[in-house]
């Protein structure tokens, strides 16, 4: 796989050494690097159901409450920052501590935290024409001109790959910022991207299920700007 010249990502480097995907029901913790690449879905969530991959899941509020109103969705949360991951981790528990597990639907057995980088994730793991949904909610926008290069929708390797990853007859990427600037940016790389076509803008979030930082810019007043994309 070639590196991308404008990605020197320190994370992405370190990522092989904690890389690890987290059962929240069983506990069980797997390192990454002990699961056979790419991810077979059925055989690792022990249903067909379709996937839907949330990246950069911050403090978790949108994937805690899409995976649990959706269970026969398959959710798999990446995010590389180890204290998000552990505080969406003891949020998923608590949820579970305090309302228990519905034995119906086996709340939360259909999501999965991957403690990683996306782009080692997509590139690696995620097998072509397989995921039904990313969401990528308020990515860091990296506002300093220096910093620029590090934003998520600049890697090209990475846009390739969640294209040729999503599935093949509509397959949806999810986006929202309030960063006006960026999201012209990203509007503007997706659109030289094949296949792949913009099929909304502005709506309510996805599911009406806000994340942590659109509750805390909404009600701060701010402009939320949205696109769906669409595989074809
Ligand atoms: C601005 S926060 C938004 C969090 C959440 N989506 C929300 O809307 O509340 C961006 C998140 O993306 C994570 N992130 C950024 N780049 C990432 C990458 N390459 N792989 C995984 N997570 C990443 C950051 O650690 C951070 O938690």
């Amino acid at each position: 796989m070639r590196e991308n010249p404008d990605y020197n990502d320190l994370y992405y480097q370190n990522t092989t050494t904690y890389s690890q995907i987290i059962d929240i029901v069983t506990k069980r913790v797997v390192p990454l690097s002990e699961l056979a690449a790419p991810i077979d879905w059925v055989a690792f969530f022990g249903n067909a159901y379709p996937v839907e991959i949330e990246i950069g899941f911050g403090k978790g509020r949108f994937l805690l409450e899409a995976s649990k109103r959706h269970p026969r969705v398959n959710y798999i949360g990446v995010e590389r920052a180890r204290k998000y991951v552990e505080l969406t981790r003891e949020r998923f528990e608590k949820h579970i501590r305090h309302f228990g597990v519905d034995r119906a639907s086996g709340t939360f057995s259909n999501v999965r935290l991957a403690w990683t980088d996306a782009n080692y994730f997509v590139t690696r793991y995620v097998p072509s024409s397989s995921v039904q949904a990313y969401h990528i909610y308020f990515p860091d926008p990296w506002p300093k001109k220096r910093q620029r290069k590090r934003r998520i929708f600049r890697n090209q390797d990475f846009l390739a790959a969640l294209t040729a990853t999503l599935k093949s007859d509509g397959g949806r990427l999810y986006i929202a910022t309030d960063y006006k600037a960026y999201f012209a940016e990203i509007q503007e790389r997706l659109s030289q991207v094949n296949p792949l076509r913009l099929v909304a803008d502005n709506l309510g979030p996805d599911r009406d299920i806000a994340t942590n930082f659109e509750m805390k810019y909404t009600l701060e007043g701010r402009e939320i700007y949205r696109a769906i994309y669409e595989r074809f």
